[in-house]
């Protein structure tokens, strides 16, 4: 009976429809082309689907045409995407295995007596701005033959102009060029400038391109027919349709075709690149209430789209290179805590860094200015919000990982905003704008207020800089709004006011024992940074109060009625994730006293220091769901950002393994589609709204620590 019920919950619940080897696991859903928030193609999973089984999607769910088929021998295949052809025959190959790393998604299916290695690989390449910026993907297919014998082999792809648009009705135009790169280009007829419809940008153009090698051909037009040539012939005519139409109008697509001849062992990849170009990137608020247009940062090296896919096509191999490096470096590192550890930080890579858009402004003469950078982050999902803080801060782990140089860039906007005097509050700003990509500031002071939150952020992301770099020079330029924010914090961080917080979908509440932490390490942080600059008596200042503060707090915070802090202070039986202590350690300040962290069983204590001792580590332990610690008393959902900064400052190994384990448990249960959701439920691993967010990148927290 036993043996019974475990099958049956195991058939049940995980991987009911996942046939091929998935590893590390079959994941909520696979980045295909993530690189902006534009240009985001994902496979969608829940219980399972092969790469012929869905259709590609934009993160938000829509789709986006994006099919491939193989001919070996005369027998055509499916393998991407699930389109229909009226015509032409064809079987669909068959999923052997997926896998994904950091930068790469690779499937392998098997054509009949032909094995297909379709690679989709989004390079991270936190150190070079230049290629970073780019927001291009790599498509890279090769094959192998299983039978020992030689095989005819031609593969396919297209993309539709849903590429384009978030909404299909509207009318594109295209071109192909051909040369040493074959490139299709598609965009909107009409250009809707710095704007979006259901999350899709409306202007700029997409591109779908392969180098000319031998044995390419091309075509443009209605979606069964250029697949239904491909699929008798095995090859594509060349030719352009010039009927320009709406998007959902008789389906125009944009095919590619390599002829890969008899193959055997396996083959060279034939590669095309996906990607989507526009400009202006954002507008941006600048002094007098003026506002400024900034381009990709890109263009300053590529002003012709042609010249940068060319460069993009051309470097593939040293991209793979990079990747592959990249990846095993990834893996590694997070492999030291566990392989559940592992899997979950490669699968929020991509997703992460995606969400940002690296630019520059240009001169008064027109040109270019690469110095004046500043990273744009789109809050993805919870809504369209630009260089949200409480969004930052939690993607903050990945940015030190890869480049604590992104971090700054990210940081710029809002210093350089706030500095210009526009912005009437005391405490930091939440966002630079309500929709990307129109970075518009909030003159009215009317942005969603999350006083304590951003003021702390901010002030640990400025310090945390420094401490990687010793780069000072934004402290020094932004010190006084930094001492603004850390006057706010004395006021108001021990006893927090009525209140949001980041989890603000969790609603108000007055003081938050979580959120006093993350107030007092600004003002300790800010002593720091003080003492950076020279302000020996600011900074002892600053540390007296914040150490005030400490002890205070904890006659606050503790609970009378377990051995827990609470949730909020005077509410005994509440508790919550104290992840702001992350902020505490990722300074080496060590404000907060040990025992708040761990687990004391066998010290010696009097009743009174035993009440003091608050045990928190060891009581997640007792108040773990089936999928992990709720986020506090107040629901029994939980995010994985903060159940990993948990992990990562817990003390004790099992309960850090335990939180860590519950994501993956989260993420591996096959009840999610969508890319990678910060939000869910710990009762039963149900997502909850949020989707694509670049917070996941706080998943790195440990390889920072
Ligand atoms: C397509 O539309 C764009 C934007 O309106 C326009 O600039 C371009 O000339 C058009 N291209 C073709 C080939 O009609
Ligand atoms: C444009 O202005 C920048 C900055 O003032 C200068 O460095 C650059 O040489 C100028 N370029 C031209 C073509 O005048
Ligand atoms: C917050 O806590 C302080 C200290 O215990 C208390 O005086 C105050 O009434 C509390 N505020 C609210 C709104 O509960
Ligand atoms: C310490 O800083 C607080 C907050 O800015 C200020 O009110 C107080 O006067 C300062 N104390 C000293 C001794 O400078």
């Amino acid at each position: 009976m036993h043996w019974l019920l475990y099958l049956l919950s195991c058939v049940g619940t995980i991987h009911a429809a996942v046939t091929w080897n998935a590893e590390p696991f079959n994941p909520p859903s696979f980045p295909l082309a993530v690189r902006s928030p534009y240009l985001s193609a994902w496979l969608p999973q829940g219980a399972g689907a092969a790469l012929n089984d869905v259709w590609p999607t934009f993160w938000t769910g829509q789709t986006l045409g994006w099919a491939g088929f193989v001919k070996v021998d005369n027998n055509a295949y499916s393998f991407l995407g699930t389109p229909n052809v009226p015509n032409a025959a064809f079987s669909k190959a068959v999923q052997k295995s997926s896998k994904f790393t950091a930068t790469q998604t690779t499937f392998v299916l098997s054509a009949g007596p032909v094995d297909l290695t379709i690679t989709f690989l989004s390079p991270v390449e936190a150190t070079d701005l230049l290629k970073q910026s780019t927001p291009f993907a790599y498509m890279a297919v090769s094959a192998s033959s299983t039978d020992g014998a030689a095989h005819r082999v031609q593969v396919y792809s297209d993309i539709s102009a849903e590429w384009v648009s978030g909404n299909n009705g509207l009318a594109a135009n295209w071109t192909t060029s051909t040369g040493s790169v074959i490139t299709h280009q598609v965009q909107l007829v009409n250009q809707a400038v710095l704007s979006e419809v259901n999350d899709h940008t409306q202007y700029g153009s997409a591109f779908y391109s392969t180098l000319s090698t031998s044995g390419v051909t091309w075509q443009s037009g209605e979606d069964i027919s250029v697949r239904a040539q491909f699929i008798n012939n095995g090859r594509l005519p060349n030719t352009r349709d010039t009927n320009f139409r709406a998007i959902d109008d008789a389906w125009p697509v944009f095919a590619i075709s390599h002829d890969l001849g008899n193959v055997r062992a396996a083959t060279t990849p034939v590669v095309t690149s996906v990607g989507h170009i526009r400009d202006p990137a954002l507008r941006y608020i600048v002094a007098g209430g003026g506002t400024q247009l900034r381009s990709s940062y890109f263009l300053s090296r590529f002003s012709r789209p042609a010249d940068l896919i060319s460069e993009f096509l051309n470097d593939f191999p040293e991209a793979l290179d990079r990747s592959n490096a990249l990846d095993a470096k990834v893996n590694s590192d997070a492999s030291r805590i566990s392989s559940d550890y592992a899997a979950i930080v490669a699968l929020s890579v991509r997703q992460a860094i995606a969400a940002t858009e690296i630019t520059i402004s240009r001169n008064s003469n027109g040109s270019f200015n690469v110095n004046d950078i500043i990273i744009f982050m789109k809050e993805i999902s919870s809504n369209g919000n630009i260089n949200t803080v409480d969004v930052i801060f939690p993607t903050w782990p990945l940015l030190l990982y890869l480049n604590p140089q992104l971090g700054k860039f990210l940081l710029e906007g809002l210093f350089r905003y706030q500095a210009t005097g526009q912005y009437p509050n005391k405490y930091s700003i939440h966002d630079l704008g309500a929709s990307y990509p129109n970075a518009l500031g909030h003159n009215d002071g009317r942005d969603e207020r999350m006083p304590v939150e951003e003021s702390g952020n901010m002030i640990i992301m400025s310090l945390s800089y420094v401490q990687r770099t010793n780069d000072q020079s934004q402290i020094r330029q932004y010190s006084a709004l930094l001492d603004q924010w850390a006057q706010f914090l004395i006021e108001d961080s021990l006893i927090p006011e009525n209140q949001i917080s980041t989890d603000d979908f969790a609603g108000p509440l007055a003081n938050q024992t979580n959120l006093a932490i993350k107030g007092i390490v600004g003002i300790k942080a800010m002593s720091e940074i003080a003492s950076l600059l020279g302000d020996q008596a600011k900074s002892n200042n600053y540390s007296a109060i914040a150490a005030d503060y400490v002890t205070q707090w904890r006659g606050l915070a503790r609970s009378t009625r377990g051995p827990h802090l609470t949730l909020s202070y005077n509410d005994a039986d509440s508790w919550g994730l104290t992840y702001n202590l992350f902020g505490d350690k990722l300074l080496g300040l060590n404000l907060f006293p040990q025992d708040v962290y761990t687990t004391r069983e066998s010290s010696p204590h009097t009743l009174l220091s035993a009440i003091d001792v608050f045990l928190e580590t060891a009581w997640y332990k007792t108040v773990a769901r089936p999928f992990g610690v709720p986020l506090d008393t107040r629901h029994t959902y939980t995010k994985t950002d903060w159940e990993i900064w948990t992990a990562s400052i817990a003390t004790d190994t099992s309960v850090r393994d335990l939180l860590i384990s519950s994501v993956r448990k989260y993420a591996s249960s096959g009840l999610a589609s969508q890319p990678f959701g910060d939000w869910y439920e710990t009762t039963n691993g149900a997502p909850q709204g949020f989707r694509a967010r670049p917070v996941v990148g706080g998943h790195l927290a440990l390889l920072v620590l």
